[in-house]
């Protein structure tokens, strides 16, 4: 059977969605799920196509036991037809896919993190840290930790469950 697959996206593919990617390739490994789940990562730009994480996000991850991998690449059309679900970290990050998606199928596998987040209010960012200090880092990860909490055990009820193995 296909895995389901999931794409998030920000603006760099340095910060936030390496860090939410990772996340969620760690819980669903914790779940024993990643022969079901693939995860990937991408950006509305392009500038940092082929950078690993933002040392800031990777130093993160490390601290928190969950290193961040991959190379940064932009969002393509082609993402809609690869992917199941493509999580925007902010609302920008949604108009942009918004505005690139070939189709309402397509458009209708945009989601925002954070409206998976149980203790998040709908239509809520994850919010840029590039600027900003360590501490914007640290809070990028919690709230990527919460929301792909909640995101996967969406994506778990769309995934049907494994057959049964009869002797
Ligand atoms: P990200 O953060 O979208 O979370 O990867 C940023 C990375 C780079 C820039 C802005 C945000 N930049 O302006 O280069």
């Amino acid at each position: 059977m296909k895995p389901t697959r999931i794409l998030f996206v920000c603006l760099g593919n340095i910060c936030r969605s390496p860090t939410a990617e990772a996340v969620m390739r760690h819980l669903v490994k914790q779940r024993g799920l990643d022969d079901r789940i693939h995860v990937d990562s991408a950006g509305t730009g392009g500038w940092h196509a082929g950078n690993p994480p933002d040392a800031r996000s990777a130093s993160v991850g490390a601290k928190r036991g969950i290193p961040l991998s991959g190379k940064a690449r932009q969002v393509t059309t082609e993402d809609f037809d690869d992917f199941d679900f493509i999580v925007a970290m902010d609302r920008t990050n949604r108009d942009d896919l918004r505005a690139l998606a070939p189709s309402l199928a397509a458009r209708n596998k945009i989601h925002l993190l954070r409206d998976f987040s149980p203790a998040g209010a709908k239509d809520a960012d994850v919010p840029d840290p590039y600027y900003g200090g360590p501490q914007g880092f640290d809070q990028v990860f919690d709230i990527c930790l919460q929301a792909c909490d909640g995101l996967l055990a969406s994506v778990i009820q769309s995934v049907p469950p494994r057959a049964t193995v009869t002797p």
